[in-house]
Order: C-alpha cells, then sequence, then structure tokens
C-alpha cells in the first residue's frame, strides 16, 4: 500500500494554505495594533524544559510528548507541545529581561501532542499565541484577553464564549489543595483511575476531569480560597474587561491542563464544534520564568488552536469567496515564437504579473482552452506570422475582443491593462 501521512496529521493544499494565509494575515495586522512581535523558536527543544515548564504530572508530559534521543551523549529532544515554554526559553537565553521592561511576542506554528486523534483534535496542530512578560498589571490580562477575542471576531465568528477563573498562587493554592483533597478523599474509590493518581499529585485535575463531572459540582470552589492579591487581582480583570464591553462566565472548575499557570485562566469556545469547542486557552504565569531559572519576572499568554479556529470559521460559513488570480496566458505556435513566449513569461513574472503558458505544442485552440481553464484575464497569441512583423495579439478572454500590439510594447501594454 502506498505511504499515508501518520495518524492526526494533515496536509494542506493550496486551496487551503490561501484560507490558513487569510488567517493568518488578519492575525499579524491585529497584533501589530497591539504592539507583539513575531518570534519563531525551534520545533524541538530540550525535553528538560517542557518536564520543568509544563509540569511533571500533567497529562501532556505524562502521555503526550514525542520525545526522542540524538548523538551520542544521551541527550533527548521533544517536539514542542505547546510555545510558552520555549518563548520563556529564549526570552532567558537571549537576557530580553535586560534590555525591555515588558515585552510581547507572538508565534504561529506547529505544535506535537500524542493524543487521540478526532475532529479538531490532531498529534500534529498549529497554535497562534501571544505573550507578555514582565507585567503584573491586570490591564494586561484583559489586553491579552482582547487580544485573543479580537482575532476570533476578526475572522467572522460569533456566538463565542468567554469562561473566567482564577486559580491562585502559590500562597493560597496549597491551603485549596488540601481543601480538595480533604473533599475527595471518602469518595476516592468512585473516582475514575486517572483522577484517583490525580488526587495526590495534582488534585486541581481532577475538577477538570471529563468522567467525573458529577462528583465535582459541590466541591470546594478556588474562588473562596483565594488571597487578597489574587482576589483583588481577579475583580480588577473583570472590571476592566466590563468596561471594555466583553462578557465572561466565571467557571470555577476550569484549571487547565498545564502547571505553570497563577491568577488568570481563561479559555474561549466555539459551542458549535462540540467536544473540542476551546478555540482559545490560556492565563497567568508568574512562576514561570523564575522555574526556568530566570529573574522573577510575571507573565500572562494564550494560544488558539489554528485547526479549530477554521473549522470554526468553515461552521459558521464566514471564509470569503477568494477571487482568482488575476493572469495572462501566452499562446505560442512553432519553436521560435514558444521561445519568445517562454521570454515574455519570464518577464512578466519579474512585473509581479502571475504568467503562463504551455509549450507542449499543442493546437491554438487548445491552448486557448488551457487559458479559459486558468480564468486568464488575457492571452498573448504569438504566432510564426506575427513574429516575423514584430507583432503580437493580445486578447481580452471574457470579452474575446483582441488588440494587435507591438512585441517591444506588450509588456509595459500588458502590466497597464492588468494593474491600471
Ligand atoms: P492549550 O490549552 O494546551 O494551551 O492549547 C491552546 C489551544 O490549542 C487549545 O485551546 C486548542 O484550540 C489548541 N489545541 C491544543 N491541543 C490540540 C490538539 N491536539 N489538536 C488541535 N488543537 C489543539 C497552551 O498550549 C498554552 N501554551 C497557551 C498559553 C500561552 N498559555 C499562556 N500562554
Amino acid at each position: 500500500m502506498a505511504i499515508q501521512k501518520p495518524r492526526g496529521t494533515q496536509d494542506f493544499l493550496p486551496e487551503r494554505m490561501r484560507e490558513w494565509k487569510y488567517v493568518e494575515e488578519k492575525i499579524a495586522s491585529l497584533c501589530s495594533a497591539y504592539g507583539f512581535g513575531e518570534i519563531r523558536t525551534p520545533v524541538f527543544e530540550n525535553t528538560s524544559l517542557f518536564l520543568r515548564g509544563i509540569g511533571e504530572t500533567t497529562d501532556v508530559v505524562q502521555k503526550e510528548m514525542y520525545t526522542f534521543a540524538s548523538g551520542d551523549k544521551g541527550d533527548t529532544f521533544t517536539l514542542r507541545p505547546e510555545n510558552t515554554a520555549s518563548a520563556v526559553r529564549a526570552y532567558l537565553e537571549h537576557k530580553i529581561y535586560g534590555t525591555e521592561n515588558m515585552t510581547k511576542w507572538f508565534y504561529i506554528g506547529p505544535m506535537f501532542r500524542h493524543e487521540r486523534p478526532q475532529a479538531g483534535r490532531y498529534r500534529q496542530f498549529h497554535q497562534f499565541g501571544a505573550e507578555v512578560l514582565g507585567s503584573s498589571s491586570p490591564y494586561t490580562d484583559s489586553e491579552v484577553i482582547s487580544l485573543a477575542l479580537e482575532v476570533c471576531k476578526s475572522v467572522g465568528l460569533t456566538g463565542l464564549t468567554l469562561e473566567l477563573n482564577s486559580v491562585g498562587c502559590p500562597k493560597c493554592r496549597p491551603v485549596y489543595r488540601e481543601a480538595l483533597i480533604q473533599y475527595f478523599e471518602p469518595h476516592k474509590e468512585e473516582l475514575c483511575t486517572d483522577c484517583q493518581s490525580r488526587l495526590t499529585k495534582n488534585p486541581l485535575r481532577v475538577l477538570d476531569c471529563k468522567v467525573d463531572t458529577d462528583k465535582t459540582k459541590e466541591a470546594p470552589r478556588i474562588t473562596e480560597y483565594l488571597c487578597e492579591e489574587c482576589e483583588e487581582h481577579f475583580k480588577k480583570v473583570q472590571e476592566l474587561l466590563t468596561a471594555i464591553g466583553i462578557s465572561y462566565t466565571l467557571n470555577p472548575n476550569l484549571v487547565r491542563g498545564l502547571d505553570y499557570y497563577t491568577k488568570t485562566a481563561f479559555e474561549i469556545k466555539y459551542p458549535p464544534l462540540g467536544a473540542q469547542s476551546a478555540v482559545a486557552g490560556g492565563g497567568r504565569y508568574d512562576g514561570l520564568v523564575e522555574e526556568l531559572d530566570g529573574p522573577s519576572t510575571p507573565a500572562i499568554g494564550f494560544a488558539i488552536g489554528m485547526e479549530r479556529l477554521l473549522l470554526a470559521i468553515e461552521k459558521q460559513e464566514a471564509m470569503p469567496q477568494f477571487a482568482p488570480l488575476k493572469s495572462v496566458f501566452v499562446v505560442s505556435m512553432g519553436d521560435e515564437a514558444s521561445v519568445e513566449g517562454f521570454r515574455l513569461v519570464t518577464s512578466l513574472r519579474k512585473r509581479d504579473i502571475y504568467a503562463a503558458m504551455d509549450g507542449a505544442g499543442r493546437s491554438m485552440k487548445s491552448q486557448l482552452k488551457l487559458a479559459n481553464r486558468m480564468r486568464a484575464e488575457y492571452a498573448i497569441i504569438i504566432g510564426e506570422e506575427e513574429l516575423a512583423n514584430g507583432k503580437v495579439l493580445v486578447r481580452n478572454m471574457a470579452e474575446g475582443t483582441q488588440e494587435e500590439v507591438m512585441l517591444d510594447a506588450v509588456l509595459d501594454y500588458v502590466e497597464h491593462v492588468m494593474k491600471g
């Protein structure tokens, strides 16, 4: 059997890529309005970056990483399952903290998680993410949430929901953790096997379990355990979101799947996507830079799943119809005319005009058919006789009219009629 792409990966052919480019351009233009500069980091990093950054007890680290050994030094590397840890690694490696008070970065690229594939969940997927390092202000939380929503809206999505929570900080979370353990311990046997082990290692993750949803309804809520600082911060974020007209629902069970979060956590959902409706997720990670041996640096960010964003646009039928590129087809009869035609096509391309020819010696009728199929706006027809007189015919394909033009003036002529 012919070789096929690995499970959970996708090929994007030119038509689909045009849609991706459209979305990426919207993202880039909004990011620049919000003052974010683009970064690219390697698709693989030292495994220890993710172990320390994302947390050893998370599903991502325990079950989903693509890790491989490389070289003879015994080093292991991992295909990045997300980009936040890498962004922080780059921030530290380039000592950006020494040159900027606040750093605003965005990225778009492939991520890798060995998950069970289904609609909207892949093993290679793409994220657009944005990270702000160096600000503890609740204004930054609201700014970042606003950017995530604006990106979704800019591609035509409506009916999005924003879920908000605070997951506290190292001061208040241990107390909450204890309360959760005490609450669940007497019913431990009733929890799913994953949650039974989560209860000791990472009890907050029990709240996020898709199997045990009923058992978490009456559980203690983190918002009742927040320290004064976290509570104030959370209130201010809500006040600022309201001030800029962003509505949200509070979800005390929103704990997110990565360990680095502190204070604000949020998700944006597009409910028509069903099981994989989380289009974006993010939050504050005030301890991560220090965890990775950097200076204490508050930070916040989010990532949007590009495939899910595109699925949502499709569901909403919000993808614009793209007009075919304006093009010129050069029709040539005979060897000498074909060489001249090839010269013309090359010169037109240098002038940024999409030009093509056949070159297979087909009849004029077949070549005009090809011109029609590619929806060429103009055809330049070069016959032996025209060539001998230093002339060509320029045919307006839609109108079926044609004009005789001097060969040495045809480039300027076509450029003029096509670009106006
Ligand atoms: P995350 O929630 O793991 O967060 O992923 C963010 C988004 O990526 C999800 O909401 C979803 O749209 C998409 N996504 C995740 N896994 C898959 C998958 N297997 N297939 C398709 N799409 C997927 C992060 O990755 C954090 N780094 C976000 C962040 C940035 N937090 C702070 N800064």
